[in-house]
């Protein structure tokens, strides 16, 4: 009996979850609503919702960044009151550290923590692996926008941590950057067993990666719809818009985007 329960619980819980936040000019600003969330480990799911209707904050929330005004938010059961090390963040920009070289910026996690000799060789395995392999010895500003993106990327994985949370992290790429980003995401995903929240503008993203996705009304965020995505894994991009379950699913998130006044 205690091991089911055990075994139920969420890795990521959120009940009756708000943010207010206080504007310059001293007036609150609901900016997430009553939003409960139950994300089990190992799980990849992926949250979609107007601009401005409180994702961003959301994430910040759980990876402790940023504080919530009301309700429950636990991480394995354990209220959230800071930053974890279980946890990886890929920011909406991505924040480099203009001083340091890409491989330093890569690095930096793993010096804070204090593995940095040990570890040399999983950064310049990352870096390659999102095609930035000749580009550890530069720095930020002789990047493209979308380099910079997936050193942010290589960073929060060089760590690795349990559970990795990305806001738009493949917004600044090209169509095809974005693709391979995809197909390397779902294979790190199912190779590492970690447990990913992905936020995305693009609702084919959003299925093609996601075994639910949380679509997410306009200001003040809340969660409208939870959908289980019942496509066999791997997906692949070619084949995944063939399967019945990609299109009726896309109609629907498109449905309820469009019933908030934007389709994004
Ligand atoms: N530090 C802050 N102080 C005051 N208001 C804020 C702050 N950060 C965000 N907001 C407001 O909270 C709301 C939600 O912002 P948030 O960045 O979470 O949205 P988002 O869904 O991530 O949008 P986007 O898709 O454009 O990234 C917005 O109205 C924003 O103006
Ligand atoms: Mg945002």
């Amino acid at each position: 009996m205690s091991d089911a329960i055990e075994a139920a619980r969420p890795l990521i819980a959120a009940q009756a979850l708000c943010k207010t936040y206080i504007t310059a000019s001293g007036a609150s600003l609901l900016a997430v609503d009553r939003v409960g969330l139950s994300i089990g480990d190992g799980e990849l799911v992926t949250i979609v919702g107007p601009s401005g209707c409180g994702k961003s904050t959301l994430l910040r929330m759980i990876a402790g960044l940023d504080e919530y005004s009301e309700g429950v938010l636990k991480l394995d059961g354990t209220p959230i009151t800071g930053p974890s090390r279980d946890v990886g963040v890929v920011f909406q920009s991505a924040n480099l550290l203009p001083w340091m070289s890409v491989r330093d910026n890569v690095a930096l996690p793993l010096r804070v923590g204090g593995k940095h000799t040990a570890e040399t060789g999983r950064v310049d395995r990352l870096l390659e692996m999102t095609g930035l392999g000749e580009f550890g010895g530069r720095y930020p500003y002789e990047l493209s926008g979308g380099m910079q993106q997936r050193a942010g990327i290589c960073r929060a994985l060089a760590r690795d941590p349990r559970i990795l949370l990305m806001d738009e992290p493949f917004g600044a790429l090209d169509a095809l950057t974005r693709e391979r980003m995809n197909l390397e995401l779902q294979r790190i995903w199912q190779q590492s067993g970690k447990t990913i929240v992905l936020i995305t503008h693009s609702i084919s993203e959003a299925i093609f990666l996601g075994d639910r996705v949380i679509v997410m009304s306009a200001r003040p965020g809340r969660v409208l719809r939870d959908i289980a995505v019942p496509i066999p894994r791997p997906r692949s991009l070619d084949t995944i818009i063939a399967h019945p379950a990609y299109g009726e699913i896309a109609r629907e998130i498109r449905g309820l985007l469009n019933a908030e006044g934007t389709v994004d």
